[in-house]
């Protein structure tokens, strides 16, 4: 059965790669819409670079929303050194034939959720949850119609990526991360944990690249990106592969595993600010709604997207 998808973003070279997969597995995913926000470059240019990623694509009929351009309450945070000046590395940026919807994210999030049918929708979330938790902020009732968030962010074994005990999307806004975990629906967590363990290593970029057609050679172009940054660390091991995890999961989800969980996020100390507090421990006065995401089957994830963008 087709997951219903709301796939929320910040493209962002990763969410780039993401967005190509969700896009491309028309087969496996019901993507209702995609809602862009404020994260790695401006919410204008994560608006436009979605665009740019459908056209690649040719998925006209699924609608974009731009969101928020600044998180709940911190100064917004970009990523900007790690996504190139456009936000799409160094991919061609062509003239749009197609532009985002009229409606902002938010009031689309709203309406969706209102209608939904009881606990049917799944949220993809890979950047700031600002959106999401604005329209949970703004109308509570779209909850009943989530069954569930599968989002990129946080960090417990790895530490951290923006700060040393923080990760960039929940950083970023982390006064909205913990409105998401706690809101109540499962959440699927894919933290540094799990995504640090799928690097695109030159071999895997390259076997991507050589599929040969305009979306795998656009994958392969965002990631090599990725790859020649020295903040990167060295290519030959290749950039940890963060956005595609959770759209991966979506199609095949035994390649990865989970621990249940419950989560907190640091929301005051200058510190820590974002720090994602991970308790395995089962507490009586607590749910573990959440699974976090501790192995994942590399090789597997690079054979699913392999495959997908062979079609
Ligand atoms: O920490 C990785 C996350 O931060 C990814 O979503 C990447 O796109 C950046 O937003
Ligand atoms: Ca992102």
């Amino acid at each position: 059965m087709k997951r219903k998808v709301i796939f929320d973003c910040d493209p962002g070279v990763d969410d780039g790669v993401a967005l190509l997969l969700a896009l491309s597995a028309k087969h496996e995913i019901d993507l209702l819409g995609v809602t862009t926000v404020a994260g790695n470059v401006s919410a204008e240019l994560t608006a436009r670079n979605a665009c740019v990623i459908r056209e690649i694509v040719g998925r006209l009929d699924v609608p974009i929303f731009s969101g928020c351009t600044k998180p709940l309450v911190r100064d917004p945070i970009e990523a900007g050194h790690f996504h190139g000046e456009s936000g799409l590395g160094d991919l061609p940026i062509r003239a749009l034939t197609h532009h985002v919807s009229s409606e902002h994210a938010v009031d689309f999030l709203v309406r969706t959720l209102i209608d939904a049918a009881p606990e049917s929708m799944s949220l993809v979330i890979t950047g700031p949850m600002t959106n999401v938790a604005t329209a949970l902020q703004r109308e509570p009732r779209c909850v009943k119609g989530i069954k569930e968030f599968v989002i990129m962010g946080g960090a417990r074994s790895e530490g951290g990526n923006i700060t040393a005990s923080a990760e960039y999307n929940i950083y970023a806004d982390p006064h909205a991360a913990q409105k998401i975990f706690n809101a109540g629906p499962r959440v699927w967590a894919f933290g540094l944990d799990a995504t640090h363990q799928v690097r695109a290593t030159p071999a895997r970029t390259a076997t991507l690249s050589a599929i040969g057609t305009p979306i795998a050679r656009a994958a392969a172009q965002l990631i090599e990106f990725s790859n020649a940054l020295p903040a990167n660390g060295p290519r030959e091991y290749g950039s940890p592969l963060h956005d595609p995890c959770p759209i991966v999961w979506l199609i095949q989800t035994e390649l990865f595993e989970f621990i249940p969980c419950h989560v907190d996020v640091e929301t005051e100390s200058p510190l820590t600010l974002g720090h994602t507090a991970v308790e395995f421990r089962p507490r009586a006065d607590r749910e573990q709604n959440v699974r976090w995401a501790v192995r994942a089957n590399a090789d597997g994830v690079f054979s699913l997207i392999n495959r997908v963008f062979q079609i």
